[in-house]
């Protein structure tokens, strides 16, 4: 069994950005920019766009975090995502989700110009990327496919059961892991909160992704032998072991369930920290015009 070390990945793709950064200024080019937009104070998403702005002076981006009070009215927060669209310094821009209620996610995501677009959201990115074109792909289900490549695991004519329909992830990971290429080429099984006999589909998965939010879901008995275990869950569970007063509980019961695999991801250290690099890599993309010159 081999426990997938998506720290030490991300920490490798790091200095391998890092470096193209030191190139791109050298050639003369200014730094890649990447904004955040952060509405209110939700414990995740703090922590989560915090860990995104240290990423990016580390590996030598410009960041900018634009903060708003849970009172920001829609209108206020659309005319600031259309300000940035035109802003020609910044080269990509995320508004981190959830926001409050009386705010349209929607609309906020269709307003964002998806050339500017690095989470992937855009209906424009979800489409090309559902029918195999260049686009900025959204930043958990890319971290997943760097770590099969890296780890070089067979994905070909295997049955995948990913687990949540979710448009960040459930929906998008279904999405890649058919398309014809590598990683890809599988058996695609999407079980959710509605599926009848989740074990069973479970059982009979080579690789199983679980993103449903629910800690501790997957347990052993619910795992064949030599399956490849990815574990999208980032439950924040109140803790008085740590000095933030919480950890971060996946969706696998990884005790019972990592003896039985080929490969797992632990939480935290597996997905995580490679979410956060796939959304530099698209930064990157963007500055360079890559995908949409
Ligand atoms: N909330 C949870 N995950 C994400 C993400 O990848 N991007 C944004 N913008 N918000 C999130």
């Amino acid at each position: 069994m081999i426990v997938i070390d998506g720290k030490a990945v991300a920490a490798q793709i790091k200095l391998e950005i890092a470096e193209e950064v030191k190139q791109i200024l050298a050639s003369g080019n200014r730094k890649p920019h990447l904004a955040a937009i952060l509405v209110g104070h939700d414990g995740g998403s703090e922590t989560y766009v915090a860990s995104k702005v240290r990423t990016c002076e580390e590996i030598g981006f410009k960041s900018t975090l634009i903060r708003y009070e849970d009172d920001v009215t829609e209108t206020e927060l659309l005319n600031k995502v259309i300000a940035l669209n035109n802003d020609a310094d910044v080269d990509g821009f995320i508004v981190q989700l959830p926001l409050p209620q009386h705010i349209s996610e929607q609309k906020v995501i269709e307003t964002i110009d998806y050339r500017k677009d690095v989470d992937g959201f855009h209906p424009i990115n979800a489409g090309r990327m559902s029918i195999g074109l260049p686009c900025f792909v959204s930043a958990t289900p890319a971290g997943i496919l760097e770590l099969l490549k890296r780890y070089a695991i067979e994905t070909s004519g295997k049955h995948c059961v990913v687990l949540g329909r979710s448009n960040i992830v459930g929906k998008p990971m279904a999405t890649l892991m058919m398309q014809k290429t590598y990683p890809g080429d599988c058996t695609v099984t999407v079980c959710h909160s509605r599926t009848k006999g989740i074990a069973d589909y479970c059982r009979k998965a080579d690789i199983i992704i679980a993103a449903l939010g629910a800690p501790g879901f997957l347990k052993g008995d619910m795992v064949k032998e030599g399956a490849v275990v990815i574990d999208v869950g980032t439950t924040r569970i109140p803790s008085d072991k740590t000095k933030s007063g919480f950890s971060l509980k996946g969706d696998v019961a990884f005790d019972e369930v990592a003896p039985k695999c080929s490969y797992i991801t632990p939480v935290p250290g597996g997905v995580g920290p490679m979410t956060i690099i796939s959304l530099m890599k698209n930064t990157l993309l963007a500055g360079k015009k890559a995908i949409y010159p």
